[in-house]
Order: structure tokens, then sequence, then C-alpha cells
């Protein structure tokens, strides 16, 4: 053989790296949990930190007058969408806003999922995905701004907007909140919103909520900071609310402090629109960038102001350029072409529909009930009257509805023909009959617009008129008449499956224990009623975690009050309120069952013991033990031993997903970094990376973890 020094150095190579790729170090075969490259990969938010866009943005600024500079400060006029101007003589191009976390508005396009359900997925990949489809429908529309992701970490559940956002914990809605604006932004801006804590509807335009610094930076902001820090989203939009008195339109603290200060934030701040911006000079002083959807304050007001000396020229240009920059970064000026061939394709359907099979959540299967055996399955009754209802969220700025909308009736008489729908919560005698005789009986009860949703006029549909309903739930019970179903039904029959349709937690005393199957449907979608056929009959394994804490009571959950105009938040709420009192809730965050089990083995650390600006990568082998393919979110959480200050008893600091067939066993890779595991440090206005001992847990839910390991932190 003849001796080839190159071919030699690369098999030497090969085989150094494949050696010291099984010690554990480098690149094995694990799965990310969170594939940050893959994530980002052609977001555009980055492409904006360029110099040639400075320098046009500063060329165009020593060239616009006072009044062109104020006109890119405002909305000029809202119809379907939002519009603002340009300035023709310089090039400068005007842009279009529309909403929202649904989908790209106006109707009909692509309805996915409302946000709760899709954070229900845990699915940062698909997520991404969900984004790319959501700014293709927006750019294909004429648009240039997505209003979304809704950011704010659920503190409670009767808030009218959860079902738009990802949930109620700070990581996990962090995480999902990159994905979405990372893929939004291969196309569009995106926005993230409602900055901050704007987590009470009935009150939103007044209400302060108030709270400690270290409450805001833990909870309340950490989504936000992602947004911008890792995800470049190239717009904020600030919220109605006040925090600690101040509106958010014009909180110093929120807007120059944080946002633009500590962050670096380099897009544009909108107001929320109508009432979110509250002042001229308060508001330009002090970082609100674009009053939306017109010029209450922002128009002739602010020039005065500016001519007045109370607004200086540089808050001006400083404004100014944010908006110039975010429009030059995302190809405004190379007017785009509208497309809307693309809006509800094939593909981008088949995208909402993934994510409402994975967002589903099975809460109960006693006896193995499900999946139902599409052969051996005779009678089928479906009942309930959200069964056939379009039920695809609430009607505020997000609603959106597409050209068609697979129902759960539709769904399941697709999936079995011979299903005997009662479109009814209340049976006749016949009717209870039919449900005692059947195989099975499916249940369909919960919420729709008129429960829950943002607080604003509504055209209700069937009448034409407006209303002011919507806005926080009432409470988290069932109707009286779908629990009075519930419960006839387990009366009359022992295989009874409940889907719950809604934005989240409801209590379940007085029938929980009645019934055999249980599913948490959320608002699926505009293919939502295949979904739930898909996972009642088995084609799809269901995989989704419930994204919210599911209690008992209200005994169970923080104090909500949507009434007062001062309201205080602390730190504790869902899964950390629940591990410091010692509460057991119906359904703990991070719990959904599967078809089949799951075994969690071999944790192990690259190291034990990291300081500040270090990583640990975290390994755990996952081994489907059961007969049939399936997803697992494996999380994990840390607990802190040795700290200064109170903790949470655990906090969710990583989550991956893993596809297993029978008997097939994956390593998933997550990776912690020191500065995951700070606390925000109120006396030294600082977060702290304090030296304690962390134990990372590792399991299918917090409630279940059953492997652990120490960390020491220095
Ligand atoms: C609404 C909402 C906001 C939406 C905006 C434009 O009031 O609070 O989420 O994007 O106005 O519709």
């Amino acid at each position: 053989m003849i001796f080839n020094p190159r071919r030699s150095y690369l098999l030497l190579a090969l085989i150094l790296f494949a050696a010291c790729g099984k010690k554990g170090g480098g690149s094995d075969d694990a799965v990310k949990a969170f594939d940050r490259e893959a994530i980002l990969e052609g977001n555009i938010g980055f492409a904006c930190m360029d110099d040639d866009v400075e320098s046009r943005v500063a060329s165009l600024l020593s060239q616009m007058t006072l009044e062109e500079k104020v006109l890119q400060m405002h909305g000029d006029r809202m119809e379907d969408v939002t519009y603002a101007l340009g300035v023709e003589r310089l090039g400068i191009p005007g842009m279009v806003l529309t909403d929202g976390p649904r989908g790209a508005k106006p109707s009909p396009a692509t309805t996915f999922p409302v946000g709760i359900c899709r954070g229900a997925t845990w699915n940062t990949a698909l997520e991404k995905k969900v984004g790319e489809v959501m700014g293709a429908e927006t750019r294909a529309k004429g648009a240039d701004v997505l209003l979304a992701p809704t950011l704010e970490p659920v503190r409670h559940p009767r808030w009218g907007r959860t079902q738009e956002t990802f949930g109620e914990d700070p990581f996990l809605v962090a995480r999902m909140g990159v994905a979405f604006i990372s893929g939004v932004q291969n196309h569009v801006m995106a926005s993230a919103k409602h900055y901050a804590a704007n987590n009470i509807e009935d009150t939103r335009f007044t209400v302060s909520a108030n709270m400690d610094e270290r409450t805001l930076r833990e909870i309340y902001l950490p989504p936000f900071k992602s947004a911008v820090m890792e995800a470049g989203s190239a717009t904020v939009m600030s919220a109605y609310n006040r925090v600690n008195g101040d509106y958010c339109g014009e909180n110093e603290h929120l807007l120059r402090d944080i946002l633009k200060g500590e962050w670096g934030f380099k897009g544009f701040v909108e107001s929320d629109w109508l009432v979110g911006t509250r002042s001229t000079v308060k508001a330009a002083n002090n970082g609100l960038d674009a009053e939306m959807p017109g010029a209450n304050y922002f128009g002739d007001a602010l020039v005065a102001a500016v001519n007045d000396g109370e607004v200086s020229m540089e808050v001006i240009d400083e404004a100014v350029g944010r908006i110039l920059r975010q429009k030059f970064c995302f190809g405004l000026d190379r007017n785009p072409v509208a497309d809307p061939s693309i809006v509800e394709s094939a593909d981008h359907v088949a995208v909402a529909l993934q994510s409402a099979r994975e967002g589903i959540v099975l809460l109960k299967n006693q006896g193995g009930l499900l999946p139902l055996n599409k052969e051996t399955t005779g009678s089928i009754v479906l009942a309930g009257s959200l069964a056939d209802f379009t039920n695809l969220g609430d009607y505020g700025s997000s609603s959106l509805a597409p050209t068609v909308t697979t129902t759960i009736k539709d769904g399941l008489v697709a999936a079995h023909p011979g299903t005997l729908f009662l479109d009814t919560d209340t049976l006749s005698g016949e009717e209870e009959t039919a449900m005692g005789d059947a195989d099975a009986v499916v249940i369909v009860v919960g919420n729709f617009w008129r429960d829950e949703g943002e607080n604003m006029p509504i055209v209700d549909p069937e009448t034409g008129l407006y209303t002011e309903d919507s806005g926080d739930r009432k409470s988290l019970n069932l109707k009286p008449e779908h629990e009075a179903l519930i419960k006839k039904a387990a009366s009359l029959n022992d295989r009874v499956i409940v889907v719950l349709i809604g934005s989240g937690a409801f209590f379940m005393d007085g029938w929980l224990e009645d019934v055999e199957g249980l599913l948490m449907a959320w608002y699926p979608g505009m293919r939502g009623g295949q979904a739930v056929a898909e996972v009642l009959f088995g084609e799809v394994n269901p995989s989704g975690k419930l994204p919210m804490t599911f209690p008992k009571s209200d005994a169970q959950l923080p104090v909500f009050d949507n009434t007062s105009t001062e309201v205080e938040f602390d730190m504790w709420h869902g899964y950390r309120l629940a591990d410091r009192e010692g509460y057991q809730p119906n359904f703990p965050f991070g719990f959904g069952l599967s078809y089949t089990t799951f075994e969690y083995s071999n944790l192990r650390l690259s190291t034990d013991a990291i300081k500040a600006g270090e990583t640990v990568e975290v390994r755990v082998d996952l081994t489907n033990t059961g007969d049939r393919a399936g997803d697992e979110v494996v999380q994990l959480y840390v607990s802190y031993e040795g700290s200064a200050v109170e903790r949470a008893v655990k906090e969710l600091k990583g989550f991956g997903r893993l596809s297993l067939n029978p008997g097939e066993t994956k390593t998933l890779l997550m990776e912690v970094k020191a500065e995951d595991l700070a606390y925000y440090n109120m006396e030294a206005g600082a977060w702290t990376v304090e030296p304690l001992t962390a134990t990372l847990k590792v399991g299918p839910s917090s409630a279940n973890l059953p492997l652990g390991a120490e960390l020491e932190v220095r």
C-alpha cells in the first residue's frame, strides 16, 4: 500500500475526533434540545447591525426636515391593517403593520392554534416554522410588521389573553418566543408584545402592575430580554398598562434603562394602539419611538414640543434612526412583492395541523380506553354544543379565520362515519339511551369568545351588533350545563372522554374522577378537529405537555384583582407557587401523557462545577419502553441550596423533544449557563451568579423528576 501522508492524517484526525466524541465532550450523537443556530438561521433581525445601513440612516437624518422626521414617529391610519407613511422625496418607504399571534390578518389566512396550544408543544423547531409561515403570509399580504408574539408569562389563568401567549413560565415563553420571532423575521419584522406585565385584561388601560425589581426581572421581563438579545426582534410594543405607576408607553425605566440601555435594543418601540400613547414630551423623552395607529401626541404636538425645546432633536433623531434602520434592514425600500397565492397553501396548513397535533395534551387515560380502535369501536356518541362550533379563539385583535375550519365534529365523523352527533348540552330521553348504549362517548365542553378574550368592542357575528363581552374569565369553572352534561354522560356510560376547549386551566372537582379520558385541546386552529380525532383514534400519539398549571381551586392561585387600578405582583404563581405552598394541582406544569412509555437514564454533566461565563452540558438518555412510536418532552429544572435569597423550589432551565420508535434510545443535550442560575440582586442592581450547590433534575414533568445531579456554582 503506498503511504499517502494526506490520507493518513485525515484518518488519524477522524479517529481522534471519534474518540473524543465518545468521552461525552465535544459533539457526540446527542440531539440538541435547543438548536440555536438552526433556530436563528435566516433571521434578518441580525442583519441590521451593519455599517452601510448606519451611514444611510445618518445621511437621511441630515436631509430630513423636522416635519418629515416626526411623520416617521406615528401611524397614518388604521383600516384592516395599519399604515405608516414614508418620505417619497428621500426614498423612505412607508410601512404596513398587521396582527397577530394566530396568523397574518386580514382573513382568510392560515389560522394556527393559539399561542398557549403551541406552548404545549414545547417544540421550538416547529414554532420557528410557525413563525416562518406567518411571516411569509404577512409579506404575501403586503405587510411589513407582524404584531406578534404575545410574551407575557401567564400569571393567572383568568387573564383574558392567556390564549395568546406560550404559558406561565418565563423560560418556556422566552424559548418559544425566540423561535417564533426568528421564523417571522425570515420575512418581516416581529413585534415582541406587550412590554410589560400586561396580565389583566379588564383594567388594561389604567391598571398599574406594581412589583419589586427582582419580580420584574426574573418573572415578567425574561421573554422580552430574549426576544431582543437572542432573536433581534425588530420592534417591541409597549403595553397599555402602567408598571409601578408609569404607563409602559412612557416608562423610562422599562424603555430607556432596560430595553435600550442594558439590552442594547436596536429596533423601535411602537405603542399599543389608540391609548397606548399617553403624552408627547414624556413619551418621546422616555423612549417611545412611534405612536400607533395615529398622531394624537406624536404629530403636530411633537413638532411643537421640539420647537419649544421640550424635546431635543437628538431624541427625535434617535427614534427616527431606529425606525429607518429596521425599514432598510427588512428591505421595505426594495418594495417587496406581495404574493397572495401562498396564503393558506397546503404546506402552510400542514404546519398549523402539526402544531395542533403536538399541542393537544392527554391528561387522563384510565384503563387504556384511548386510543379508540377504529375497527373494533362500534357506536360513538359525540355531544356538546361546542363540538361543531368554529372555535378558533377570541374576537380580539388576534382573531383570524381561515377559508375552511375543521371542527371536532368534522374530524370525528370523517374518522368514524358512524359517530352520532348530539349538537346540544342537554340530552333528551332517547339521546340518553343512545349515549348509554354507545361503545364510547366524546364530550366537548369549555369556552368560546364570549367567555374570554381581548377586552374591546366586538361585533357579535350572529347579531352584527357591538358587544362588550369577553375580557378576563369570570372563573375557572366550566359552565353549569357543561358540568351537567359530563355528569350525565358519566352516569350513563363508563367509557367517557372529555375534550376541553379554551385558553387553559379549568376546575374539575365533581367530574374528573367520573370520566375515563381527558384531553386539553385549547383552541387548536383551523385543522384542530382533525388533530383531535387523530389523537382519539391513535393516528397521532399525543405529546403535548401543560405550559401552565391546572390548579384544583382558587385556593391554589394568586389573587386575581381585575377591578382595582393598583395591583401587586410577586414572584409566585403556577408551579413556583404550588411548590412554595405545597399545593397538589389537578395537573402540574409540564404534565402530559402518551400512548407509549418512556424511561429516563444516565444523566451526566460535562463538569461538576461552573462559574460565571461557563456552561454545563447536560445529557440524558431516553428510551421508548412501549410498543408504539412517540415524542417526549424532557424537562430540566434546577433547585438551589445555599442561596443568599429565597429562591423558587425549582425553576425550568431546559427542555427538549425526542422522537423515539419502540425500543429506541436517544441522548438529549441541554446546555445550562451559570448566568441562567443567577438571581436579580436588588441591592447591587444587577444579576448575581452566587456560589451555591445547584441540583439539576430531569424528567417528564415538574412533578416527576426521577434523575438528579449536583453542580457546584462558583
Ligand atoms: C390591540 C392589542 C394589540 C394589537 C393592537 C393592534 O389593542 O392590544 O395586541 O396588536 O391593538 O390591533
